[in-house]
């Protein structure tokens, strides 16, 4: 049986997903750069910077900003990103997040944060679901951000659980390849269009239990 759970947050715990989705998109039409929906999947689980890279390379404006204007925009992005999430409440977990927790740790399977954001811990604290977490990983402390494996190996370090003992959930492309790269398990939560026919994958967070995960387990 697996040892350890490594969950995203973005998009797995609770809506946030959305959120960064709405502050890129004011950023890029600020820019004059459109971004919809399905160009988002690619955003999904990227780092700060490298999705904004991916917007900037989108609006063939990469070559026109210094380093100065990206941090600037980086950050006004980080700012309005913040703003959105400040009334965030235990009210907001996804439906079946708060049993699962509870589950793992009943059962004694160690629980570890493997999200990119700089604002994981938080958006815990806001859901008062900090204490769950037997470990949070910096994402500042892993070489490669997501779709490199490096967060998701950090975080199994982490709680001293071996990769391959270990059940990744994510919501993103670049979160599922990641888990893929670094030995675990992946569950998907979303739909196999985007993240592919090949994992098991959850409509939406209330399917996930511990039952569930058991039953991926043994049949992989
Ligand atoms: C990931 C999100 O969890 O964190 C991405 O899926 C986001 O959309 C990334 O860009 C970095 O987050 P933050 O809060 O550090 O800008
Ligand atoms: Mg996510």
């Amino acid at each position: 049986m697996f040892k350890g759970v490594l969950f995203d947050l973005d998009g797995v715990i609770t809506d946030t997903a959305e959120y960064h989705f709405l502050a890129w998109k004011k950023l890029a039409d600020d820019l004059g750069i459109s971004i919809d929906r399905e160009f988002n999947e690619k955003l999904k689980g990227v780092s700060r910077e490298d999705s904004l890279t991916l917007i900037l390379e989108h609006g063939n404006k990469a070559g026109e900003i210094s380093a100065e204007k990206f941090a600037e925009l980086a950050k006004v992005k980080n700012d309005n990103y913040v703003e959105m999430i400040q009334a965030i409440s235990p009210k907001d977990i996804y439906p079946g997040i708060l049993e699962l927790l509870e589950e793992l740790k009943a059962a004694d399977i160690k629980i570890a944060l493997a999200s990119a954001s700089k604002n994981g811990p938080l958006l815990l604290d806001k859901m008062e679901i900090s204490h769950f977490f037997d470990a949070i990983v910096d994402p500042g402390s892993v070489a490669a951000g997501k779709p490199a494996p490096d967060i998701f190996v950090a975080a199994a370090e982490a709680v001293n659980v071996s990769i391959k003992e270990a059940v990744g959930i994510e919501d993103s492309q670049a979160g599922i390849t990641a888990i893929k790269a670094s030995g675990s398990l992946p569950v998907g939560v979303g739909s196999p269009k985007d993240l592919g026919d090949d994992i098991a994958i959850v409509p939406d967070t209330s399917k996930l239990s511990l039952a569930y995960l058991e039953t991926v387990w043994n049949g992989k």
